[in-house]
């Protein structure tokens, strides 16, 4: 198990918890999606996990060593690695700056950064091309392109997802999803949140539904596929 999450309790202030006690499993080099309502607490929880909430009650593991309590800048380290909802590329910085930063940890060893970047160019040769570009400068679909790229650099094993195709017209969700996928090939362990059901379900193989910080419905995303529609019907 790649990350376990148990009994979590957490929130933004000790009076009013968010995750009221969630238990979930994220499986090594599988795509594990958490749905939910806007509101359910999903970001809530890739942000506990990430270490900039405190919980109050329950325990985060991640390869069976306890990460409770470590902070967001240990977490690289610990060889997971977060994209936030919304924009965070450095528009003005050019697209290589921009994943130089993704490499900050590892910004001694220059092989390691050298091969790096070779990966990640390989991978998004539209990056490649734009190098010298301000990020700013790229369309919606490649700036989300330049996050997972750089949330990539060093190698982590398991990725926290939250919202990867969000704003995005269809054409560029798909895009991002084709990305995923190749992530998922290469046996990175991911934990995913996005409000196109339909989409991260296809990619899913495990699938867990949140709701008002609970945990509500588990199981391989086969479970779901004839269920989705009456689960979705029931936050409407
Ligand atoms: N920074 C914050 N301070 C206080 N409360 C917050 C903060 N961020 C979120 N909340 C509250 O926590 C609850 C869960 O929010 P969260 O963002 O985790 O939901 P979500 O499932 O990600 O929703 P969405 O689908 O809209 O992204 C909501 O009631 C929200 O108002
Ligand atoms: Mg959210």
């Amino acid at each position: 198990m790649a990350l376990e999450i148990v009994d979590l309790e957490v929130g933004y202030s000790r009076e009013v918890p968010i995750l009221r006690g969630v238990n979930l499993c994220a499986r090594d080099g599988l795509v594990t999606v958490v749905i939910g309502p806007n509101g359910a607490g999903k970001s809530t929880l890739l942000r506990a996990i990430y270490g900039y909430l405190r919980p109050s009650r329950g325990d985060i593991l991640h390869e069976g060593r306890s990460i409770r309590g470590r902070t967001p800048h240990q977490m690289l380290d610990e060889g997971i690695a977060l994209l936030l909802q919304g924009r965070s590329i450095f528009p003005a910085m050019t697209v290589e700056e921009n994943l130089e930063l993704g490499g900050w940890t590892i910004r001694r060893d220059r092989a390691r950064l050298r091969q790096a970047f070779e990966e990640i160019y390989a991978r998004f040769p539209v990056l490649k091309e734009r190098r010298h570009d301000p990020a700013g400068a790229l369309s919606g679909g490649q700036q989300r392109m330049l996050e997972l790229a750089r949330i990539t650099m060093t190698r982590p094993r398991t990725l926290l997802l939250d919202e990867p195709s969000v704003g995005l017209m269809p054409k560029l969700v798909d895009e991002v999803y084709e990305e995923i996928a190749k992530l998922k090939e290469e046996r990175f362990t991911i934990l995913m949140v996005d409000q196109n059901v339909k989409k991260a379900i296809e990619i899913a193989d495990y699938v867990y539904v949140l709701n008002l910080g609970e945990n509500s419905h588990h199981g391989p995303v086969e479970s779901f596929r004839d269920r989705l529609e009456d689960i979705v019907r029931e936050w409407l």
